[in-house]
């Protein structure tokens, strides 16, 4: 299976966008992580800071939206050119026609479920999605503890897409670490955020490289 390392700009350095992008140059994607002080109670960036990143960076970007209205608002970040768009089933007003315009938009289309939102329905029509995106957090800030309880939740995600036989990525977002990566690897997790774990390293690289090598050996 391959793994994907995404880490998250969220702690980073918002005063030094380029360099502190520059130095995770072995990522997969950029996980950027927007925030409208609605949908959770933190606000980060929106589409002109994203636009930007986009233009200083080569490596892809996973936008990440914690927003209301995302039907309004998440094809625009996919018209700048971003590989992967986010958005979340509790915000949506309707999921599947949003996925398919991201898809349109050339984007890859991501549903993501905050800890207390089942996955169930979404199981009915994975083959909406490329991506679901596992919240092992209270989405809203970096730096907390993960969930433990969600490892059934991957492990049930996990069973349903092996059953479809659809390539769709199941990411995990919130405390992943050293300490919790092979948790979930090993639940069927296949693509890792992690943001302090990889700002706060005195090699954030290096730090990115342990985590693959972490998901690689405890996935299967
Ligand atoms: C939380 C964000 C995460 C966050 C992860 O709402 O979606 O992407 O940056 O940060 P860590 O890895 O520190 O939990
Ligand atoms: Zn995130």
């Amino acid at each position: 299976m391959s793994i994907r390392i995404n880490p998250s700009i969220l702690n980073c350095d918002f005063s030094n966008l380029r360099g502190e992008i520059a130095k995770i140059s072995n990522a997969d994607f950029a996980h950027i992580d927007v925030m409208d002080n609605h949908f959770v109670p933190n606000l980060t960036l929106g589409l002109p800071i994203v636009e930007a990143i986009k233009k200083a960076t080569k490596i892809p970007l996973d936008c990440h939206l914690m927003i209301e209205k995302p039907d309004l608002w998440a094809p625009q970040y996919a018209e700048i050119g971003s590989e992967s768009v986010t958005f979340h089933a509790e915000a949506a007003q309707a999921p599947i026609r949003l996925a398919r315009e991201l898809r349109k938009l050339g984007a890859r289309a991501g549903l993501a479920v905050k800890p207390a939102t089942p996955i169930e329905p979404y199981l009915e029509i994975l083959s909406e999605f490329d991506m679901i995106l596992i919240m092992t957090v209270e989405p809203g800030f970096g730096g907390q503890k993960f969930i433990s309880q969600m490892q059934q939740k991957i492990i049930r995600t996990r069973e349903a897409v092996n059953k479809s036989g659809l390539d769709v990525w199941i990411q995990v977002d919130g405390g992943i670490s050293r300490d919790t990566i092979e948790i979930a690897a090993a639940a069927g997790a296949d693509t890792f955020v992690a943001g302090s774990a990889v700002y706060s390293a005195a090699d954030a690289y290096q730090e990115v490289e342990s985590l693959r090598n972490l998901a690689h050996a405890h996935c299967h």
